[in-house]
């Protein structure tokens, strides 16, 4: 059975807790805790960048890692998520930048534009919802990407704001490949 039509198997997030060079990984992703946010702790703080190993994130699938005292989502899109997100017109966007830390301020919410440059199958956000800073949850809601239960805010397959109170796409970090597997951020 592929993981397209396993939903319960492999289509679920990881929650990935990183660390000064250890790291415990934990099935299903929910809220993030608040604490955790308002107070990151030193050795977190002090990891201004940090590399993480993208090999075992399959396709479909999502891998949370804790940076800078946030969720950081790092999606493997399905083309189908990608055909979806990039069929959609930028004027009708409640919000048309794309919030992109790797791009010159203003740059539009393509969905070229959201993904990283040159692997359009990975997405890379801040998980944190941009209406009051819940953790939106993969997945989910009206347009396929994420939904966050705090106030009903729907983000499409790019991370985008689609429907609901949150003003502003989900943001993306800076962030780079360093080869196939290894994500640098920050
Ligand atoms: S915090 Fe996400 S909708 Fe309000």
């Amino acid at each position: 059975m592929s993981h397209a039509e396993d939903p319960q198997g492999t289509r679920r997030d990881f929650l990935y807790f990183a660390t000064a060079g250890a790291g415990a990984v934990v099935a299903g992703a929910a809220v993030w805790p608040l604490v955790n946010q308002m107070n990151p702790s030193a050795d977190v703080q002090a990891l201004s960048s940090i590399r993480v190993d993208v090999s075992a994130v399959e396709e479909g699938t999502q891998l949370t890692v804790k940076w800078l005292g946030k969720p950081v989502f790092i999606r493997k899109r399905t083309p189908d998520e990608i055909e979806q997100a990039k069929a959609v017109d930028v004027s009708s966007l409640t919000d048309p930048n794309a919030e992109n830390a790797n791009l010159p301020a203003g740059a539009p919410a393509t969905d070229e534009n959201r993904a990283m440059q040159g692997a359009e199958e990975w997405l890379v956000m801040i998980g944190v919802c941009t209406h009051l800073g819940c953790v939106p949850l993969g997945n989910a809601g009206d347009f396929g990407g994420w939904f966050c239960p705090c106030h009903g805010s729907h983000y499409d397959t790019a991370g985008r704001i689609r429907k609901g109170p949150a003003p502003r796409n989900l943001a993306v970090p800076v962030a780079r490949f360093d080869g196939d597997t290894t994500l640098v951020l920050g």
